[in-house]
């Protein structure tokens, strides 16, 4: 049976204006009125209030700005709410941002993480009834996988890229925090997740964007990479389970069981963006260019979902073609949000990334 633990009244989620993170704290604003929730968000580029306008005004809910790497704002923070949770999602997210700057990334999701590490310790010193340090991670951390296997929760971390090492190396502090200190942890290790508010430079908003605007479509190498993807409001569920019922100090894996090959996904997409669109059917692949691979490219990433599945009672509950319908519609009718965070800086950085 699942560890009870005591109501947790006041909850910091960390990266609450993010794609993942907003649809967290719309799901716990709007479910959990005795919780009161704190957006502690710092608006990189990737941040976007205009993701939660729809609860900004709920009485449960606070947005703080602020970045998790200034130690001197967190412990500020810490003394005035005295967090009883937190559910951690800020980071650098985009692997090839962090092949361009990898300090950036080793800042921000490592010593920011450390930095909550230690505020929350701090806080609570050895009093650590009803209180947890939810971690979310990435599958990244295990490195590639070959044509075969999945990666289960003890799979050894072999991470590639800046970003997966920035994680990997925050999922070990969080472990040694645990070991060291007692205290109170869960982390989950999620795939590739797609839908809502996802800033375009991902693959599948990226693509979307592009298909409307008439670009080409750049798949990376031979196109002969996979991801396990995931709609992020069954990551939202997964999260919420994890933090009400996970067992202190225990890792979970999340994923969508829907592997896909990076060009057979994009020919999807172009067929069902087609359609929405009215344009000829097979118009939208003729924008799909090969382009120069990724350094460090992982060939696959495949998840077992057994544990959560199996201890939880997690399981997706969306089909890959309902999900990516939605999120296509939610593109399309959101047109405002899509120029609004490609004006600017994400100009400068389309053109770096893809010259
Ligand atoms: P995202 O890039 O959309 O959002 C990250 C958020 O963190 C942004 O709102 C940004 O403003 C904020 N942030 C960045 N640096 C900050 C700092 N120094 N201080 C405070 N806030 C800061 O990312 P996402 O895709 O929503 O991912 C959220 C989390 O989930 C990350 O930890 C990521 O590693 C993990 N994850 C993502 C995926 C995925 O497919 N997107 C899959 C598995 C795990
Ligand atoms: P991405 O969405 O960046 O997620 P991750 O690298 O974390 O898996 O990329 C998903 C896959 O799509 C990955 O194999 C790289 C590939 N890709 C392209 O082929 N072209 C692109 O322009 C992008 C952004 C990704």
């Amino acid at each position: 049976m699942p560890e009870k633990r005591n109501a947790r009244k006041s909850i910091l989620i960390t990266g609450g204006a993010g794609f993942i993170g907003s649809h967290v704290v719309r799901r716990f604003v709007n479910n959990y009125p005795e919780y009161h929730i704190y957006n502690l968000d710092a608006l990189t580029y990737a941040g976007n209030l205009e993701n939660l306008m729809d609860i900004e005004e709920k009485e449960n809910y606070t947005f703080l700005q602020g970045d998790i790497t200034n130690e001197k704002y967190i412990n500020t923070i810490f003394d005035e709410y005295h967090f009883d949770s937190i559910i951690h999602l800020a980071a650098e997210s985009h692997v090839d941002r962090s092949i361009k700057d990898p300090l950036a990334f080793a800042k921000t999701n490592i010593l920011g993480t450390m930095i909550l590490l230690n505020a929350f310790k701090s806080q609570w010193q050895d009093n650590w009834e009803g209180k947890l340090f939810y971690h979310v991670s990435t599958d990244e951390v295990y490195g590639t996988l070959g044509k075969t296997g999945l990666f289960t929760e003890s799979t050894s971390y072999d991470p590639n890229s800046p970003y997966s090492s920035s994680k990997a190396s925050s999922d070990h502090f969080v472990r040694a925090y645990g070991e060291t200190y007692n205290l109170p942890y869960v982390i989950t290790n999620c795939s590739n997740n797609y839908g809502a508010n996802q800033f375009p430079e991902k693959l599948i908003p990226l693509f979307i964007h592009n298909i409307i605007n008439n670009k080409q479509l750049p798949v990376y190498g031979d196109g002969d990479y996979t991801r396990d993807w995931l709609y992020v409001i069954d990551h939202a569920i997964a999260i919420d389970l994890v933090f009400h019922k996970g067992i202190n100090h225990e890792t979970y894996n999340i994923g969508g069981f829907n592997e896909w090959k990076n060009i057979d996904l994009v020919k999807l997409l172009c067929q069902q963006m087609d359609e929405k669109l009215g344009r000829e059917k097979g118009s939208s692949e003729q924008l799909i260019t090969f382009v120069k691979d990724r350094p460090g490219h992982d060939l696959r990433y495949a998840i077992d979902a057994t544990k959560i599945n199996k201890e939880l009672g997690w399981s997706p509950t969306v089909t890959f073609e309902e999900g990516l319908a939605n999120t296509i519609d939610w593109y399309l009718n959101n047109e405002e949000w899509l120029n609004n965070v490609t004006s600017g800086a994400y100009q400068k950085y389309y053109t770096l990334q893809y010259k």
